[in-house]
């Protein structure tokens, strides 16, 4: 096989069989198959698409080119979840503990954050000796004990998505459907998920800003996922506002602490509920989702789950007292930003909250920048909501006068102020089964 055939292969449109797309995989991985044609390879699957069985062979080589977790061993059906990544998403936080109440193991493999979207890693760091690395022994004994763990990314999983992400970046062929859709699920069954719940965000502060985008994105994945024998589900959830109040890590954190004790904004809490629920029928604890939303609740109200996250919390090393008190270091230095004039709050656009968020030192700018964990910034105002000029619409928090001066001034392009009440949209736009 040469891969210059099967680059013309796919140029001229045709389906690439199981066999080529291995070879092409392993050979890239492997190192025989340079980025030069990789690149050739990797735009003409952009302009050309792949069908159904050839995005499902592609996910395949590149979830078996590294290393793989197997979680057959688990008593009960090995869930995962997975967020195309928004601003404000606390979820994992919320949802890990409050499923693996319910009987469903969750064994959480998450990222740094990146830009104007966090990730889950950073904001468990944000809890004093909270270990996010483990050994993956010690990761699968931990699930066995307690139904719950969360660690950092492993080095070598999915090594084929890292090179070619990576390529795909300078190659401006990001914003193709199969090279997302199998990017994402590679990951996802690489780290050993037997059902998964995807939300694919859609909005402003979202990877695919608008709904037909997102849904064709899910509709993808979900072929996938249950191509590949996986019962995977997706949600189509709003990101054009922050979801919750805060952004940045600590605070994130705190606001996971209040909605697990129950105090929790309402957004924030719908779309823990409604995932959880979901993750409850892919692991089989559920009939459907109606049921699973009960089930979910009650973990929630009982107290089961923050008891759950309690036990993460002090298996994993982090200080619990800490925790349950409430004390994690958040930046002293605290501005309120105000509302110019009386109005409707008619937006609050996720992604300059963001890249606020960023600029306050919350979050990276390249994967290699320091961030600040007690930055961020509280919407004190949501979408919908009326405010009196001089009411506070933004708090925002750093330790750095600069990145305050800066964030103030990018604070004002974040919400939009108008007379009529903005239209209701449902967060959750649809279920793709
Ligand atoms: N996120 C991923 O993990 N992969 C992509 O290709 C795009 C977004």
């Amino acid at each position: 096989m040469r891969m210059v055939d099967l680059i013309e292969k796919k140029r001229d449109g045709k389906a690439l069989t199981r066999e080529e797309i291995r070879f092409i995989i392993d050979g890239y991985v492997g190192g025989e198959i340079k980025d030069y044609q990789m690149s050739a390879w990797a735009m003409a699957v952009f302009y050309q698409g792949m069908n159904a069985e050839e995005t499902a062979e592609l996910t395949l080589a590149m979830a078996e080119s590294g290393e793989q977790l197997d979680l057959s061993t688990l008593e009960g059906k090995f869930v995962d979840k997975h967020s195309t990544g928004g601003v404000g998403d606390k979820t994992t936080l919320i949802l890990a503990p409050m499923v693996a109440a319910c009987g469903v193991p969750v064994a959480k493999m998450s990222g740094r954050g990146l830009g104007h979207t966090g990730g889950t890693i950073d904001k468990l760091s944000s809890i004093p000796g909270f270990q996010v690395e483990l050994e993956r022994a010690s990761f699968l004994s931990q699930v066995e004990r307690i139904g719950l763990a969360v660690m950092s990314q492993s080095g070598n999983l999915v090594p084929a998505d890292k090179k070619l992400y990576a390529l795909r970046d300078v190659t401006a062929t990001v914003d193709s459907i199969p090279l997302i859709a199998s990017s994402i699920m590679s990951k996802k069954i690489a780290a050993g998920a037997q059902g998964i719940v995807l939300d694919v965000k859609y909005g402003s502060g979202a990877f695919m800003k608008d709904l037909n985008a997102a849904r064709t994105l899910a509709e993808a994945m979900v072929q996938i996922g249950n191509s590949l024998g996986r019962r995977t589900v997706a949600l189509l959830s709003d990101m054009e506002q922050p979801l919750g109040r805060a952004v940045g890590n600590s605070l994130e954190v705190l606001e996971a602490i209040d909605t697990l004790q129950g105090q929790g904004p309402a957004d924030l809490v719908e779309v823990c509920l409604e995932l959880g629920a979901w993750m409850l029928v892919a692991g089989e604890k559920a009939p459907n989702a109606a049921a699973g939303i009960e089930v979910v609740r009650e973990a929630l109200e009982s107290g089961a789950a923050w008891e759950k996250f309690l036990e993460l919390v002090k298996v994993q090393g982090g200080d619990v007292q800490a925790v349950q008190e409430k004390r994690l270091a958040v930046s002293a230095e605290r501005v309120p930003f105000p509302a110019p004039q009386a109005g409707y709050v008619q937006k609050v656009d996720a992604r300059t909250v963001g890249n606020l968020a960023m600029v306050l030192g919350a979050g990276r700018e390249t994967k290699e920048s320091a961030i600040d964990l007690g930055a961020g910034v509280i919407v004190r105002k949501k979408a919908g909501k009326w405010v009196e000029a001089g009411e506070t619409l933004l708090e925002l928090y750093s330790a750095d006068e600069k990145k305050m001066a800066a964030g103030l001034s990018l604070a004002r392009e974040a919400v939009t102020l108008g007379a009529e009440p903005p239209e209701h949209k449902p967060l959750i736009a649809e279920v793709i089964l």
